[in-house]
């Protein structure tokens, strides 16, 4: 894919940017007019991972899921395709999938060990790397739109509980009663686990998180997550989702990452920081004349950006370390490159991703899309 300045050459991606200046333009992602129209996109999204076992899916089942997977794919790559911003279509694919009860973030999201819906959601924007989240929300639709709005209009990153709904209200955002989120199967998921003494891993057997990251044709990524948590939650408990460098992150320079899982591991790991800090140590910078210099005094600096094994090798070597501390879940990843990743320890991972180059596609099981 050519994306920006940079072009294919090889198993991996050169790119060489002419500047009169230093190299800072690149090196702050900014991207060349003449170049955008040949730039490329590409989204990835997910709806959680978890024990997923294809025979115990009902045909409907399995096509219900698929078909909110794809009708959210569809929403954020609309974006990308018409000159959207990767922000924008990170929060289009997102809404609906926070719409939908088929998963664990919005409404549908599991309750709390009191019996109600607090729900978490953060985002990331890889241009500048401003970043909004926010936790405990009870009253918010959308919290991956309220957590943007944290971003944008609050000198803050993160907000919690009642702090949240205030900043909601001032914000315009509408109250949503309590049981716009609330759904029977999720009720009954809290009654069997605090029947049965039952750990939420037993009762949710998925973590249902929902997210996506995107590049744009402007060669901008970012990121974005949304959940309720775990089923049975307690004592204030925050998992990975609204924390920015566990759940999600995502920078110009290397990558953009949503995970979801056992947000506990995801938080003791960094998983979404770490696998971006290792692409951009990976990726490697080197000046040289340039070969249609006319003028004489310019230089360009080709960008070596990791391929598309190296971005897969890169996640799974981080999943394996959440593996290892005994944690389980999984993440979907996109680079500047325009790669699209899913990488999960899991049997399963609500997933699908779709590219310029015309990849479409939603998957669940592992072995799947891969
Ligand atoms: N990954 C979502 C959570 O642990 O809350």
């Amino acid at each position: 894919m050519k994306h920006a300045i940079i072009a294919a050459i090889g198993a991996g991606l050169i790119g060489l940017a002419q500047f009169i200046a230093p190299a800072a333009a690149y090196a702050h992602g900014q991207s060349d007019d003449t170049h955008r129209a040949e730039a490329g996109w590409s989204i990835a999204i997910h709806g959680g991972a978890g024990t997923l076992d294809p025979d115990r899916m009902t045909p409907e089942r399995r096509a219900a899921y698929e078909a909110s997977l794809q009708a959210a794919l569809d929403a954020g790559a609309r974006v990308l395709a018409d000159g959207g911003s990767a922000m924008d279509a990170v929060q289009a694919a997102i809404v609906p999938l926070e719409d939908d009860p088929l998963f664990n973030a919005g409404r549908g999201s599991v309750f709390t060990w009191e019996g109600t819906n607090e729900l978490d959601a953060s985002i990331m924007d890889g241009r500048d790397r401003s970043a909004g989240a926010v936790t405990g929300v009870t009253t918010v639709r959308n919290p991956i739109q309220l957590a943007d709005r944290v971003r944008t209009d609050s000198p803050h990153v993160f907000l919690m509980g009642q702090g949240a709904e205030q900043f909601a209200r001032e914000q315009g955002f509408a109250v949503t009663p309590p049981e716009w989120f609330a759904t029977e199967a999720r009720r009954e998921s809290l009654d069997r686990m605090r029947a049965n003494a039952l750990s939420s891993l037993d009762v949710d057997h998925k973590f249902g998180t929902v997210g996506a990251v995107a590049l744009d044709t402007h060669g901008n990524v970012a990121a974005g997550t949304s959940t309720g948590g775990m089923t049975g939650k307690r004592w204030g408990r925050i998992g990975d989702a609204p924390v920015i460098g566990a759940g999600t992150y995502a920078d110009n320079q290397s990558c953009a990452v949503s995970a979801t899982g056992w947000g506990e591991y995801f938080i003791r790991v960094g998983v979404a920081q770490e696998i971006c800090t290792r692409l951009r140590i990976q990726t490697t910078f080197r000046e040289e004349p340039c070969p249609d210099d006319a003028i004489g005094g310019s230089y360009c600096v080709s960008v070596q950006l990791p391929d598309a094994e190296v971005a897969q090798d890169t996640a799974d070597a981080v999943m394996d370390e959440v593996a290892q501390l005994g944690g389980d879940g999984g993440v979907i990843l996109v680079t500047p490159a325009g790669h699209a990743i899913f990488s999960f320890n899991t049997t399963g991972m609500y997933r699908g991703r779709a590219t310029s180059e015309g990849v479409n596609e939603v998957a669940i099981f592992s072995g799947e899309a891969r």
